[in-house]
């Protein structure tokens, strides 16, 4: 009967000690913003193995969720992963640093926001950056690596993939997890100090 009691004392007492280990570590995985955005740089070598599809839709709902005009989200968004795909991305530019999956990020050109009060103001390109950074920074969450990318052709690009007319395409974005030796480019920790891009009015 002792013997019994005893073994359940330490069978609840394991049982606990476990669940407070799952807590912490489950804490000490857990960044601050601002520790998330000071981890993530743009990652230009990556490792040669796959992303699961959970990750990537993970990504695509933080995407998914990023404030857009009038909530229109006019954002098209495209995931390379076929051999053919990102063999055909190769050829259109280097930048796509041999990731195993690449984003070709475009917007709707008739479905954007335009401001009917300034003549050639419409908010595609912002949409669509918004719904990048928020697909960058959870990319980051979860241990990937990515990186924001203009240098590609935009035009031979659409025509390449057989874009819509009214699709254009704002950036790719490389994602993948980070090579062993990646790591960030000096211009990284380079930034202005805040009284040469703020001004207090
Ligand atoms: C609009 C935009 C365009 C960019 N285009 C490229 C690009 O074509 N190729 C590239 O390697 N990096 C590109 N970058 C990444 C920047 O070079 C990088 O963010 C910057 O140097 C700061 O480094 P960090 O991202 O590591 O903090 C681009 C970033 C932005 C925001």
């Amino acid at each position: 009967m002792k013997k019994g009691i005893i073994v359940t004392i330490l069978f609840v007492i394991t049982v606990v000690l476990a669940a407070a280990c799952v807590n912490l570590s489950k804490k000490e995985e857990q960044m601050t913003f601002m520790e998330l955005a000071q981890k993530r740089y743009s990652v230009r070598k990556y490792a040669q193995i796959p992303v699961e599809k959970e990750k990537i839709e993970e990504i695509l709902k933080a995407g998914n969720i990023a404030p857009t005009a009038k909530n229109i989200q006019p954002q098209r968004i495209y995931v390379l992963q076929s051999k053919e795909a990102l063999e055909k991305l190769a050829k259109l530019t280097p930048m796509g640093f041999d990731a195993p999956v690449v984003l070709m990020i475009a917007y709707n050109q008739d479905e954007e926001w335009k401001n009917p009060l300034q003549e050639g103001i419409h908010s595609g390109v912002e949409d669509v950056s918004i719904v990048a950074t928020h697909i960058m920074l959870r990319a980051a969450e979860l241990g990937l690596g990515s990186c924001w990318v203009n240098y590609f052709p935009n035009d031979e690009t659409e025509k390449a993939f057989n874009l819509p007319n009214n699709e254009k395409i704002v950036l790719l974005m490389p994602i993948g997890y980070p090579a062993e030796d990646s790591k960030p480019n000096p211009n990284h920790t380079k930034k202005k100090e805040l009284n040469e891009t703020v001004k207090y009015l």
